[in-house]
């Protein structure tokens, strides 16, 4: 089904003046609650093995700066671009924000040049786990380094004395070729965290293929995916968890008198080790039953289901086919048989309720991402999901898969949708959402 016919008495924003305040649009005047500065650099990065990148940074540092904020604060954060000739935005990877505060270059902005800058004005609503990114030449800047972690806290404060541990995935090119690493570390970082203490561990993947984290020495509760708290989250036990490019999971646990260690089973050698005095050691768990995020918890309420009347069903059809990147053959990397910019946007309509089904049919996973809005998972490979409602800014789709997911049409605007695997993103495979 396609867009239907545009009722412009009722919906004459598209056209002329616009019927409601701009500030839908924009984010929030008024003074700010916390003001951050990101000031992007061209940088050297050494690992701790010596090897080196050739790297772009946020204040200096890779991952850039953890933005810490409160729910219900005024966020505005000015980007500036001090590197000698990168253009380049900071996309707020999860965040429902306003149109005009996406960060996309060519979409929502202009490129910051260098020397340039650019005020980012949002209000923190979402509490959880999320990070930020370039996203200009996404899939070599942000490979590069211009990412970071981004954390809301409640409006009312948890329990205190919990000990947080913000750990971003990532992997760069370096001389000595691709190199996994945890928060740009390639070798283990040990922590002291006495026994009794609540520990979460807020685990970001910033790369662009799925990645398998085990976590030894303890069960655990995965409280949150994608930022979203989940339901009745079970104890996990030796349990491996995928995580795809793009998504967050939040880990909890009670410290134990022994070592706990966190591993990336691409980059073995890393990982966090905790332990009571900071020493010890624990072999990396190397295998485990895998978590499935979609049949675990109990059910719980949702504002609509599979069950619902949805306004508009999209189908979306993720394949490859051989082509042409930047002179040289390559897959390219199609939606509905299309690449980027041929692919025929999603229209939609403010308020409604919206159906999309993606099935992979290519040879890897897609890890699709929606801007601006959070989608439901209504089912997995034809079985409905039975645990915790499961709201998903990035979904992971892999070969052969197939997902039914819904969202509701309230953020308006022009917003992308693309594959998080950045590469597969600049070959073809991207498109767009859009408002009549
Ligand atoms: Cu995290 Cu369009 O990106
Ligand atoms: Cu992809």
């Amino acid at each position: 089904k396609g867009p239907g016919p545009v009722d412009h008495s009722a919906h004459s924003h598209g056209v002329g003046l616009p019927d409601r305040p701009l500030t839908r649009f924009t984010g929030p005047a008024g003074k700010p609650d916390k003001r951050f500065t990101l000031i992007a650099t061209d940088a050297k990065l050494t690992l701790s093995s010596g090897t080196t990148v050739d790297a772009i940074a946020f204040n200096g540092q890779i991952p850039g700066p953890e933005l810490r904020v409160r729910q219900g604060d005024l966020v505005e954060v000015t980007l500036v671009n001090r590197t000698a000739d990168t253009p380049t935005t900071v996309h707020w990877h999860g965040l429902d924000v306003p149109n005009a505060e996406d960060g996309v270059a060519g979409l929502t902005q202009n490129a910051v040049p260098p020397g340039g800058s650019h005020v980012y004005r949002w209000r923190a609503e979402q509490v959880g786990t999320y990070w930020y990114h370039s996203h200009q030449a996404s899939s070599t800047q942000v490979r590069r380094g211009l990412f970071g972690p981004l954390v809301i806290d409640p409006a009312q404060p948890g329990p205190a004395g919990v000990r947080e541990f913000v750990v971003a995935a990532h992997v760069f090119d370096t001389d000595k070729g691709d190199t996994s690493t945890l928060n740009a570390a390639d070798t283990l970082r040990r922590e002291a965290v006495a026994p009794g203490t609540p520990v979460r561990i807020r685990l970001i993947n910033a790369d662009n293929f799925r990645k398998y984290f085990t976590l030894a020495g303890t069960p655990f509760k995965v409280t949150a995916v994608d930022g979203g708290a989940v339901n009745a989250p079970t104890d996990l036990y030796r349990t491996k968890l995928m995580l795809g490019g793009g998504g967050r999971y939040d880990l909890e646990f009670t410290m134990p008198s022994a070592p706990v260690r966190l591993t990336d089973l691409a980059a073995v050698g890393a990982g966090l080790l905790l332990s009571p005095d900071g020493q010890g050691e624990l072999a990396p768990l190397t295998d485990g039953p895998e978590f499935d995020a979609t049949r675990y918890g109990s059910p719980a309420a949702t504002p609509f289901g599979p069950e619902s009347h949805f306004d508009r069903s999209f189908d979306l059809v993720l394949d490859n086919r051989p082509g042409f990147y930047d002179g040289q053959p390559y897959y390219l990397w199609t939606i509905n048989g299309h690449v980027s910019p041929h692919v025929p946007m999603l229209m939609v309509r403010e308020g409604e309720l919206v159906k999309v089904t993606i099935s992979n049919r290519s040879f890897l996973e897609h890890p699709m991402h929606l801007h601006g809005h959070h989608v439901l998972v209504l089912s997995r490979n034809g079985h409905r999901a039975t645990g915790s409602p499961l709201w998903l800014d990035t979904v992971t789709v892999l070969s052969g898969e197939s997902y039914e997911l819904a969202f509701r049409a309230d953020n308006p605007g022009l917003w992308m949708d693309h594959c998080h695997n950045l590469q597969h993103a600049a070959m073809g495979m991207t498109m767009h959402l859009g408002y009549e």
